[in-house]
Formats: C-alpha cells, sequence, structure tokens
C-alpha cells in the first residue's frame, strides 16, 4: 500500500491549479443514465471515485470515451468524457460496486424513471457514522415508487412511470436532492422540493439537466419546482471546480504560512470557510481568476466552528480546519452537526501532540504551537487530508498510512503541494 513522506515545516508559495468537483463530478456522471444520447462531461477530475464510477455506469450499459491530451494542455487539466446510455442493460446495481462507493447508490433515480425499475444495493463508502438512505427512498416513494428491502438491496419499482409530488425533507440531504432531482426531470407532472439542499454540487446537476431538456425552476434555492418531461437529450457541461479542495489548501497555507494562489477557486463557493479562515489572522484575496491567501508568520487566531449546510460552514472541511486549530494560539470549539461520528482524526491528530477534548458533538481544540511529525492513518478522505496539513506544518518526518483515502478526492496532491515547496513524495507499495 502506498504511503506519503513529509518533512514539515516549509512554508507554501505558489500557485495551485484546482481541479473539478469529485462531488458534483459524481451525480453529473450518474445522470448520463437518464438519456440515450451523449453527454460530455469536461473538467472532471483524476480520481478514483470517477475511474470506479465509470465503471459502475458501464456495468448498466454506459459507452464511454475520454479524449486525450490536448497541444498545450497542462498536466493537470481535467479530462473530458463522453457518456451514452443508449440502452440500460441491467438495473442492478450490485453490492461489489456500490459498496466501493456510497453516491453510486445514486444510480437508484435515474434507472427507476427511465426503466421503471431498479434493485441497488444499500451502500457501503466512507466510515463516517451511520448515513443512512431513507431520505432517498422517501423520495422516490412519494413519486409512486414501491420500495422494498430484499437481502440487503433496495427493490425500487414504478411500472407505470414516475408521478410528480411535493416532497418535504425534514433534514437538508445532498444525495436526497439529486436523487429527487434526477427522478422528477422525467417524472409526469411537477414536483416540488421543500428543503432541498443548495450545495453548489446541486446547482451544478441542475444546470446539466436544464441543457439536457428538464424543466426546473428555483435552482440553487431551498424550493426547486420540476415538471416533468418524456425524454430527455445529450448536453455538454463543464464541471465546477472543488470547493472542498481549494478550502483544504487554503487551510494548508493558513497553518504553513506562506503565499499561494488557488487557480480557478470561487469565493461565493466557500465564504463561510473564508470568513472563518479570515478571523484566523490569514489574508484572502478573491478575484475572478482564484484566490489568493497569505500568512505572514503572525500567530494563527483559535476561532470557533460549527458545521451547517451550504451556505454554512462545510463539514467536509471540519477536519482540516481542526489541524489548523492545533497551532492557534488560544481554546477552540468545533462542532458537527451533519454526521455523527465524524472526529475519528482526533486520535491521529494527537499523534502529533495535538490537543483536543471530545465533548458530544464538539470538539475542544487547545491550541499549542509545535506539532511533532508521527506515523499516522486515517479512516475517511476528509479526515486523511487533515493529517497530511498538519504534517506539513510539524516539526520532523511523518508518514501517512492508507493514501487510498486521498486518491479517493485530492488529484495530485503530493505534485500540487510539492511544487509549492512543501517537502512530500509518496513511497510506492515496498517502497
Ligand atoms: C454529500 C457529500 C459529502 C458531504 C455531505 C454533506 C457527495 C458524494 N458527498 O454526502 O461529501 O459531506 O453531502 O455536505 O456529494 N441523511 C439521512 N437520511 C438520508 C440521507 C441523509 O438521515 O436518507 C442524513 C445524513 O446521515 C447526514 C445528513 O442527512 O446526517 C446529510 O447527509 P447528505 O447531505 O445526504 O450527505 P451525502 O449526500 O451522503
Amino acid at each position: 500500500m502506498d504511503r506519503i513522506r513529509i518533512v514539515g515545516g516549509n512554508p507554501l508559495n505558489g500557485t495551485i491549479p484546482i481541479s473539478g468537483a469529485k462531488n458534483a463530478a459524481l451525480p453529473l456522471m450518474i445522470a448520463s443514465l437518464l438519456t440515450d444520447r451523449t453527454v460530455t462531461l469536461e473538467n472532471l477530475p483524476r480520481l478514483a471515485d470517477v475511474s470506479l464510477l465509470v465503471r459502475i455506469l458501464s456495468h448498466h450499459g454506459v459507452d464511454y470515451s475520454i479524449d486525450g491530451r490536448r497541444q498545450g494542455e497542462e498536466q493537470d487539466a481535467g479530462q473530458t468524457v463522453h457518456m451514452t446510455a443508449r440502452e440500460i442493460v441491467d438495473t442492478v446495481a450490485p453490492y461489489e460496486l456500490v459498496s466501493r462507493m456510497r453516491a453510486s447508490f445514486w444510480v437508484v433515480a435515474p434507472l427507476l424513471a427511465r426503466c421503471g425499475e431498479a434493485r441497488v444495493s444499500l451502500p457501503g463508502g466512507c466510515a463516517i457514522g451511520t448515513r443512512p438512505v431513507d431520505l432517498l427512498l422517501m423520495a422516490m416513494e412519494r413519486l409512486g415508487a414501491s420500495i422494498e428491502i430484499d437481502a440487503g438491496y433496495v427493490v425500487a419499482k414504478a411500472p407505470k412511470g414516475l408521478r410528480g409530488a411535493e416532497i418535504n425533507f425534514p433534514k437538508v440531504t445532498v444525495g436526497g436532492t439529486h436523487v429527487a432531482l434526477m427522478a422528477a426531470a422525467l417524472a409526469q407532472g411537477t414536483t416540488v422540493l421543500h428543503n432541498a439542499a443548495r450545495e453548489p454540487e446541486v446547482l451544478d446537476l441542475t444546470d446539466l439537466l436544464v441543457k439536457m431538456g428538464a424543466k426546473i425552476r428555483g435552482a440553487g434555492q431551498s424550493t426547486i419546482e420540476i415538471d416533468g418531461v418524456a425524454r430527455l437529450g445529450g448536453a455538454k457541461h463543464r464541471v465546477l471546480p472543488d470547493r472542498i479542495e481549494a478550502g483544504t489548501y487554503a487551510m494548508a497555507a493558513a497553518m504553513t504560512g506562506g503565499d499561494v494562489f488557488l487557480q480557478g477557486a470561487r469565493a461565493e463557493h466557500l465564504q463561510a470557510a473564508l470568513d472563518i479562515l479570515i478571523q484566523t489572522g490569514t489574508q484572502i484575496d478573491a478575484s475572478d481568476e482564484g484566490l489568493r491567501i497569505r500568512r505572514d508568520g503572525g500567530a494563527i487566531l483559535p476561532v470557533d466552528v460549527a458545521t451547517a449546510p451550504f451556505p454554512g460552514f462545510p463539514t467536509d472541511l471540519q477536519a482540516q480546519f481542526m489541524a489548523l486549530m492545533t497551532r492557534a494560539n488560544g481554546v477552540s470549539r468545533i462542532t458537527e452537526t451533519i454526521f455523527e461520528n465524524r472526529f475519528m482524526h482526533v486520535q491521529e491528530l494527537a499523534r502529533f501532540g495535538a490537543r483536543i477534548k471530545l465533548d458530544g458533538d464538539s470538539a475542544i481544540v487547545e491550541g499549542r504551537r509545535v506539532l511533532k511529525g508521527a506515523p499516522v492513518m486515517a479512516t475517511d478522505l476528509r479526515a486523511s487530508v487533515s493529517l497530511v496539513i498538519a504534517a506539513l506544518a510539524a516539526e520532523g518526518e511523518s508518514m501517512v498510512q492508507r493514501v487510498y483515502h486521498l486518491d479517493r478526492g485530492f488529484e495530485a496532491l503530493e505534485r500540487k503541494l510539492g511544487r509549492c515547496g512543501a517537502d512530500i513524495e509518496r513511497l510506492s507499495s515496498g517502497g
């Protein structure tokens, strides 16, 4: 298994190109199942989750081709993938595939909407507490599907097609909103989603669906209306930049000090996190080209944070922010309101010498000035990158194990950080 070796202490200086967003790429790719025409996605990140989803979708009958590198194109430029589901050959999504990536459960919506049936394994994925799918199933049921659970599989049926309905989400759910949008796009009549997720990735999916011919009003708001259409067509769409990747590197630069330009990052997707970073003493300049993040070596100020659905502070940046707070000159409280048990990074951060106490859904971080390099291991995607951030600022050498978590969500991490002066290298198995 690969490991990443980091010798901490170098400030980050330079430009980091921000890749296409993983959490947008996945639903956009799944939406290709809704039509027999070609959906072309540009700026897809080169990530293990994207490659795996391509394989999963091809199992259902999606043909795909990937454009090669073009003249003058940077090594890190996103990929262009053409996806065509001329015919759905299999409406079963097996356990072996869905258990490897939670989001692939979302295929239930296009399969059901287009074929009138789907048999999809209950998901696996990141080990961050219990992550139920009850609200996704509620949405399908409201649209007229019958749902049964059989031997670990969700069996969804709507032989006469889906029908528009009012769907009230008791809790904001990104996956639930994606699934409801895709299913309602091909339902008969009008669907109204209440308390829909407003994450930029939801808006990106809506944009693609509209290009495919869907009739959607209120995109990006918490009430969305969808008039179903009989068929959707092909479209071309560019995946939006990854706000979580951008926020992660912003925290890394705040942690090490230095001056980093996050090329392509958009402030409006990250405002809550940027506001918090400013309070920690980090300087931020936003422009149409990206975000410049600077800290000149002055103290990192402690700030309390609570995660919340967009436009609040993202749960996917909670672990990274905690790493930053371990070096603040005071005590901060970090409260996780979205996922239970999303504090698995705490015990690993402690290995660097961080002082963190858990108090229900909060972590109390007693900042201290010096972290010491250590061997560490992570259990999920965002937790593992928080360890990388801590290691960049720790004295001496750290070894981050289980790098496959990082490869699921961070494209060319060691190259991007290495170019900005970090002492970081990947050691391949046995290396
Ligand atoms: C997506 C993101 C993930 C992010 C999360 C919250 C992708 C691929 N993943 O995950 O990175 O951390 O949004 O921003 O886009 N819930 C239920 N029942 C359900 C569905 C969800 O109770 O049927 C709960 C969850 O347990 C959680 C909350 O709702 O407490 C939000 O989850 P949700 O927004 O659905 O997360 P995902 O879409 O899985």
